[in-house]
């Protein structure tokens, strides 16, 4: 596995997650080799650039990608994203944003009613709104631009289509689509279209399309009542968070890029990001990126040691062991040392 730290809290929840994935490994018998690369912004402020020139083939001979989080404040994001984030995804055609959005023991929603959580965001993670193709011009003149194209494909649509209705197929059968068809927006009618002739052929699953707008604030009043989303980029990501945080807190939550046909490693990752606020102070939530490291090793194949993993975590939280952003007092390091010693009481019961 490559291991990408990066930056900000990336550089203390990543070593956290590890610690956890090693001993998950040696209880059941796996070899995880990690093989870490420092790319990050102090790799940008040494070379003035994220990845060494080789640095996608590099990560093209690895079985799956472990990534922190990239993003510093004194080095403008569209470096660090465009140099590091969104061309692994891209080069490595993850089109599908895996969000998992779960009600975790113990910890209370924000929102007033406690109805437990369980809904999945499948998130289109290589086009739509994310595109190259835009551009600023007439730079401090009065009449200064700035162009965003959104481009939609029919087999990019159709691909997380297909994923999403196969997933609900596998879950309770309700697949919601993020849309903006009200005649505002000309990619959406297209996305609505698509999305509805893929669902047409599962009739186990029940497609509901909700304008963006509405389905936010219904996340917030409802969210018990989504089973899947599927959504373009730049909305699977604004909800991806507002989900996380109707959980709990986004330092919780966790993502899966896959490429689906595994032709290309996937890339495993927390949906937060490198957090500069809290960064250094050991403070930082580790879940999100354990949980990622869960849905990492089941998507090697290894199932079991996957749901021992957030079996630890989940008995860590359920006993009042939490980070301040999840209403607690324990730094990173209590967290990850609570679940360490879940992990080897849980053994018994996970081990093949
Ligand atoms: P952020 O997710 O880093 O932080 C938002 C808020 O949530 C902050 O108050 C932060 O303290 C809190 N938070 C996030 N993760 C937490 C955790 N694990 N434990 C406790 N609290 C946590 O978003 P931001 O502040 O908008 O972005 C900061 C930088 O990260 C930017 O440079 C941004 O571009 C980058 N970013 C990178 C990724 C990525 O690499 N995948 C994802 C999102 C943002
Ligand atoms: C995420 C992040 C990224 C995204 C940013 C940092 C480019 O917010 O993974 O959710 O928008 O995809
Ligand atoms: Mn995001």
């Amino acid at each position: 596995m490559a291991v990408i730290a990066g930056d900000g809290i990336g550089l203390e929840v990543v070593p956290a997650a590890i610690e956890c994935l090693d001993r998950i490994a040696s209880v059941h018998g796996l070899s995880l080799r990690w093989n870490h690369l420092d790319w990050g912004s102090d790799h940008f402020r040494a070379h003035g650039r994220m990845l060494p020139v080789d640095g996608l083939e590099t990560l093209a001979k690895h079985d799956a990608i472990f990534l922190g989080a990239v993003g510093v404040p004194d080095i403008p994001d569209v470096e660090t994203l465009w140099g590091l984030l969104i061309p692994i995804r891209r080069t490595f055609d993850q089109y599908v944003n895996l969000r998992p959005v779960k009600t975790l023991p113990g910890v209370r929603s924000p929102l007033a009613d406690d109805r437990p959580i369980d809904l999945v965001i499948v998130r289109e993670n290589t086009e739509g709104e994310y595109s190259e193709v835009g551009g600023r011009s007439h730079r401090g003149q009065p009449h200064e631009l700035a162009v965003q194209e959104a481009l939609f494909t029919r087999p990019g649509i159709t691909r997380v289509a297909r994923f999403a209705a196969a997933l609900a197929a596998q879950r309770r059968g309700g697949l919601t689509s993020a849309t903006k068809s009200n005649g505002i927006v000309h990619t959406m009618p297209f996305w609505d279209e698509v999305v509805r002739s893929v669902v047409a052929s599962s009739p186990e699953v029940e497609l509901r399309s909700e304008l963006i707008d509405a389905l936010a604030a219904s996340l917030v009043l409802r969210p018990w009542d989504y089973d899947v989303i599927v959504a373009s980029n730049l909305f699977g990501d604004i909800l991806s968070d507002l989900a996380g945080a109707v959980t709990g807190s986004i330092g919780s939550a966790p993502s899966a890029n896959l490429n689906p046909e595994r032709v290309h490693p996937s890339m495993f990752e927390p949906v937060h990001g490198s957090a500069p606020d809290i960064a250094g102070k050991g403070v930082a939530n580790p879940v999100g990126q354990l949980w990622s490291g869960a849905l990492m090793l089941s998507h090697l194949g290894h199932a079991q040691a996957a749901a021992h993993l957030i079996a630890a975590f989940e008995s860590a939280l359920a006993d009042g062991v939490r980070t301040r952003d999840l209403g607690g007092s324990d730094g990173t390091a209590d967290v990850t040392r609570a679940v360490l010693e879940r992990i080897d009481r849980l053994a018994r019961e996970y081990a093949p």
